[in-house]
């Protein structure tokens, strides 16, 4: 209970009051408080593979288990994933990576949030092209750094150019955070257009880059997902790639990520680890190994099925008048231009002024949640998830089609 008069202890420190809540969070709550008033909603906001992970890998789990894998681990991962990870980092981009390479942690989000912990001082800035995943402002932001957003255009496939790269860089630039396949848009960088950005970067010795690549397995193209070391190995010095097993192998829950970049930081994330979370759980690295090291067929299958779910929503929405969806390359949400329903009045003579207003509309008249744009940095605009069932996904397109259809526009 607040007593008036006075405040809550401990109180909270500054910088809580420069993060949000995630906006997944946030919907999550609308559903469930929907759910419990009895009221259907067909969610589009997954962000997680429907699927179970692999029957193997849950064995390579339990067989550590009974063998006594359940103490702490080095910081950096026990050796057997080390070496899993060193053979995935190898096949996708042709380059060896060394033991001292390497860093695991409790999910790709984990690493990320450690990277900007470890090097941004006050005052730093890091190029965040969006629409972006929504985490890396506020992570920038609670490591004492300033996000630099810079919005991509539809025209070039949201995807940041070596223009506005350029444009972008000042004496205080440290990182360039570039995601491919991205989340929202499911835009993958073409090896064309990592090679023009890179030859931004060799102008800029100081800016490193960190790539997220955690959806790269999810491809929709006929070739791998081309990373910026492979294109431009001399940059490989200041790449700090970022990757995990937990959208390809269906692990969200196993919270297990890697990294792979410059000694000096793997290191410094290692005594980061070591301070505060000890090493990730050893039962998911054990599981983690025999994900990366093990057949790949789940990929190969998932991927098929995410290919069909993808035309599904993707012809479906674009068959909706006011609605411009972005056929994704890879991962699995469709970005979707809803700015010209922004200004529409709802049957109630409501004026929908913002993406959030319209996502609400949604909800309030045909149960389908979506994520506004704004959440990513990009206004007018929402994501919606493939990573539910064809048949949910249907019934979420007419929803959609009938709330539109009670909208407006005079
Ligand atoms: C772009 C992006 N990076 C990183 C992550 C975090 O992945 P992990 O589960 O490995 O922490 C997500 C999860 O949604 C994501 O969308």
């Amino acid at each position: 209970m607040t007593v008036p008069g006075i405040r809550p202890q401990p109180e909270l420190a500054e910088r809580m009051s420069w993060v949000k809540e995630s906006p997944s969070s946030r919907v999550a709550d609308r559903v469930r408080a929907f759910r419990a008033a009895g009221k259907p909603v067909l969610p589009l906001t997954i962000g997680e593979p429907d699927f179970d992970t692999p029957e193997h890998v849950k064995d390579a789990a339990i067989a550590a288990i009974r063998a006594g894998e359940t103490k702490y681990t080095s910081a950096n991962g026990t050796p057997a994933l080390q070496s899993a990870i060193r053979a995935r980092l190898e096949r996708k981009t042709g380059r060896p990576y060394g033991p001292g390479e390497i860093a695991v942690g409790g999910g790709a989000k984990q690493l990320i949030f450690l990277a900007f912990l470890a090097t941004l001082d006050a005052g730093d800035e890091v190029i965040v092209p969006a629409p972006h995943w929504v985490s890396y402002p506020d992570m920038v932001a609670l490591n004492g750094g300033r996000p630099v957003l810079v919005p991509a255009a539809a025209d070039t496939g949201y995807k940041l150019t070596p223009e506005l790269l350029r444009a972008a860089v000042t004496d205080r630039t440290k990182w360039l955070v570039l995601n491919t396949p991205n989340n929202p848009t499911g835009a993958v960088y073409s090896k064309a257009e990592l090679a023009a950005l890179a030859e931004v970067l060799r102008g800029h010795p100081r800016i490193s880059v960190l790539c997220d690549e955690i959806y790269d397995e999810i491809n929709f193209g006929a070739e791998p997902v081309p990373s910026l070391v492979s294109v431009a190995p001399e940059l490989r010095e200041r790449v700090f790639l970022v990757n995990g097993v937990s959208k390809a192998y269906a692990m969200t829950g196993w919270r297990l990520g890697y990294a792979a970049g410059p000694a000096a930081l793997c290191a410094a994330i290692s005594t980061l680890q070591s301070q505060s979370s000890s090493c990730p759980s050893s039962v998911s690295q054990a599981a983690a190994a025999a994900a990366l090291d093990g057949d790949q067929t789940f990929i190969r299958e998932t991927v098929a099925v995410y290919a069909e779910r993808r035309e599904v929503l993707v012809s479906g929405l674009a068959a909706i008048d006011g609605l411009r969806p972005v056929r994704p390359d890879g991962g699995f949400y469709v970005w979707t231009d809803a700015a010209r329903l922004i200004g529409a009045r709802t049957s109630g003579g409501t004026r929908i002024t913002t993406d959030a207003d319209l996502a609400e509309h949604f909800l309030e008249t045909s149960g389908v949640v979506v994520i506004a744009g704004d959440s990513y940095g990009c206004p007018g605009h929402f994501r919606a998830s493939f990573a539910l069932d064809s048949e949910t996904i249907r019934k979420a397109i007419a929803g959609l089609a009938a709330s539109i259809s009670k909208l407006r526009f005079r």
